[in-house]
């Protein structure tokens, strides 16, 4: 029987597209699956039920981003070769962190820096980050969601009061925040390069039925647990085991050793946005935002 011989970490791996994304690798004997959610409890009985560990991490709390790696090391657990960064939220108000940054560049964005920021030595080559990013980054795209705005971290992560509805305000900061993860995810595949260790984004596509709009209005809800759902029959669109099959993919496929800074649309390889690929626009975002972390931490 094979025993397992390393380790990934998926935020966000309680719900939605992280869960099956853990279903799929739980169920590979050669790795040890960690899933994180905001609240252990919760995390461990989720992990429980497919085989895998769980853990609280809140990327809302930069405070909770060290706690999890000092909780990662004591478990023990085999090398680590991956770290998924999947966690994501959508708000349809404005919010903030605990750290009192606008929550969705400060959840799906800056905590994930922080967090491989944090795990960047115990990550052991060959190793592979893959961030979840999303169709929604691309203007050229249609998704039905407003294009992200060009600002600098610093007015991302203390914006000033929003200029449209808040609903709309919401959805635009998620689709930076999904191209923060993709610029992110170029930047980090340059560095870490000569380390071993590759980086890659996913668009899962649409998945009606994940928790992904959760504060949203009843309404909207409803509609999306039940009607968007048959909505998987069209191009696009699929349901969170397939895209976590998919995710799951991108972490193991031997045929990716050497793959790195690439977008994928599931498996396939494909062009991302054009502003995505602006390298000053990708440093600026890292700098400015490890400026934001180093300033927090203090
Ligand atoms: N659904 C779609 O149509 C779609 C399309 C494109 C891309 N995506 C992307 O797919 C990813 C997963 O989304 P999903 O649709 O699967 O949503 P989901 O079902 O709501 O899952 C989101 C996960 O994030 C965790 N999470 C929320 N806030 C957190 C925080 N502050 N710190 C740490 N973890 C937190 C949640 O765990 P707890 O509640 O247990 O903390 C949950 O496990 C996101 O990055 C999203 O942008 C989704």
């Amino acid at each position: 029987m094979t025993s397992s011989d390393r380790t990934v970490v998926i935020t966000g791996g309680t719900s939605g597209l992280g869960r099956e994304c853990a279903r799929a690798l739980a169920a590979d004997p050669r790795w040890t699956v960690v899933v994180t959610g905001r609240d252990a409890t919760r995390a461990e009985a989720e992990a429980e039920v497919i085989g895998a560990h769980g853990m609280a991490l809140d990327l809302g709390s930069l405070a909770s981003v060290p706690r999890f790696a000092d909780d990662l090391r004591a478990a023990g657990l085999p090398p680590l070769r991956a770290l998924v960064c999947n966690a994501g939220l959508q708000f349809t108000r404005r919010a903030y962190t605990e750290d009192g940054v606008e929550a969705t560049f400060g959840i799906n964005h800056l905590g994930h820096l922080a967090l491989v920021r944090a795990l960047l030595a115990d990550l052991t080559a060959p190793a592979r980050i893959v961030f979840v990013s999303s169709g929604t980054h691309n203007p050229a795209q249609f998704t039905g969601m407003p294009h992200p705005l060009t600002a600098t971290p610093r007015a991302l992560a203390y914006p000033p009061d929003a200029t449209e509805s808040a609903q709309r305000d919401g959805r635009r900061r998620y689709s930076t925040s999904k191209l923060a993860n993709l610029q992110t995810a170029y930047e980090l595949a340059r560095q870490l390069a000569p380390r071993g260790i590759t980086v890659n984004a996913l668009d899962p596509g649409l998945m009606p039925g994940t928790g992904l709009v959760r504060d949203a209005a009843p309404t909207t809800q409803f509609l999306w647990r039940t009607v968007a759902r048959a909505l998987v029959l069209l191009p696009g669109v699929n349901t969170a085991r397939t895209s976590g099959a998919d995710l799951a993919w991108l972490v193991t496929d031997p045929g990716l050793d050497s793959v790195t800074g690439r977008y994928f649309v599931g498996r396939a390889p494909k062009p991302s946005s054009t502003a995505s690929y602006d390298i000053e626009a990708q440093r600026t975002l890292y700098t400015g935002s490890l400026e934001i972390l180093t300033e927090l931490a203090h």
